[in-house]
């Protein structure tokens, strides 16, 4: 035999000599809940370990993960029923729950990375992500309010815009709205392909977002296709987008790889709550070993060509020391 290839792994040391991939601090974005009020701290039931935090808590959160090297975020709001209506309304209000967050956050850790969420169904009477008529989820018409959303979140700081709803046209409209303002600076992080997975289940526990009626079949891809993937992706590409997202991560490493081969920009991916839940339960079980399954998670996200990871294990890798 001439060819033997372990020899390339018998030892840790030549192991870590070849190894193709790695996961560091920088590659990760940890999402973050957040609530109203002051001392909040509750776990989110389906996401062990998970956590919405008032601004005064969420602030210490930051500063315990800015010293373990974690520097990015990506903010999400639970947002009283109340509050809500057709329009998402609270999400341009100047001293609602999210943008007086954004400025917390800005202000006191300014060398942060803070990703902001545009989308409407946080604040959506109706659970979904467009304005509802007739039980039609509309696509231009809601154009205008996460434009006022996203120059809201530019306004308070923040450094990447990541519009998360699976409609048409939004990437271009939203830097048009940025450049018109003098916002030149501020980054598009497009969720270019955002399946209608049933692994959002957790999070829409979390923010209490579930739609009121229906699905998001009508907007989010169908978790068949691949290659309408880079339609969205070619798409976003050329109205502007500076990352592009591909979301969930583990069932769709095909997908990452696909847009990673078709595109020069960083490609992220979505590692999301119902993934975590389903790694949690079973170590909660005993029948998986939690270091070993978390990193090799991670890195096969990366093998298949994410450059950053959205991942609710950052903060525990980092913690741990696992990486
Ligand atoms: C909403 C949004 C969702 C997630 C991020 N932004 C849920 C949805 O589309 O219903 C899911 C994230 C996760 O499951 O971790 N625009």
């Amino acid at each position: 035999m001439l060819q033997r290839p372990r020899r390339n792994r018998k030892s840790e040391v030549i192991r870590q000599m070849v190894q193709e991939t790695h996961v560091s601090a920088a590659n990760l974005i940890f999402p973050l809940f957040i609530v109203d009020g002051t001392f909040q701290k509750s776990e989110v039931a389906s996401m062990p370990g998970i956590y919405r935090y008032s601004i005064d808590n969420l602030l210490r959160e930051i500063e315990s993960c800015m010293k373990l090297g974690l520097k990015s975020f990506d903010l999400f709001p639970n947002i009283d029923e109340a509050l809500k209506d057709k329009f998402a309304t609270e999400s341009h209000r100047e001293e609602s729950l999210y943008l007086r967050a954004i400025r917390e956050v800005k202000k006191n850790f300014p060398e942060a990375c803070v990703i902001t969420d545009v989308a409407m169904d946080p604040y959506s009477s109706d659970g979904h992500d467009g304005i509802v008529e007739n039980g039609e989820i509309l696509n231009d018409e809601t154009l205008e309010i996460l434009g006022k959303m996203a120059l809201a979140h530019a306004q308070c700081g923040a450094d990447i815009i990541a519009p998360s709803d699976m409609m048409d046209g939004r990437v271009g409209y939203i830097r048009k709205v940025l450049d018109d303002n003098k916002f030149t600076n501020v980054s598009i992080m497009s969720y270019s392909a955002k399946y209608a997975s049933a692994f959002y289940g957790p999070f829409r526990d979390a923010l209490n977002s579930a739609p009121k009626f229906g699905d998001k079949k009508t907007y989010q891809m169908n978790p068949a296709n691949q290659r309408e993937a880079l339609i969205e992706a070619t798409l976003d590409e050329s109205e502007g987008a500076d990352f592009l997202m591909v979301k969930p991560a583990l069932p769709y490493l095909d997908v990452i790889k696909l847009i990673k081969d078709n595109t020069e920009l960083p490609v992220a991916a979505y590692n999301v709550s119902g993934e975590y839940a389903m790694i949690k339960a079973a170590i909660q079980k005993g029948w998986l070993n939690e270091q070993r399954a978390i990193t090799e998670v991670l890195t096969s996200i990366r093998r298949a060509g994410a450059t950053a990871i959205l991942t609710y294990h950052a903060k525990e890798v980092l913690e741990n020391k696992w990486l």
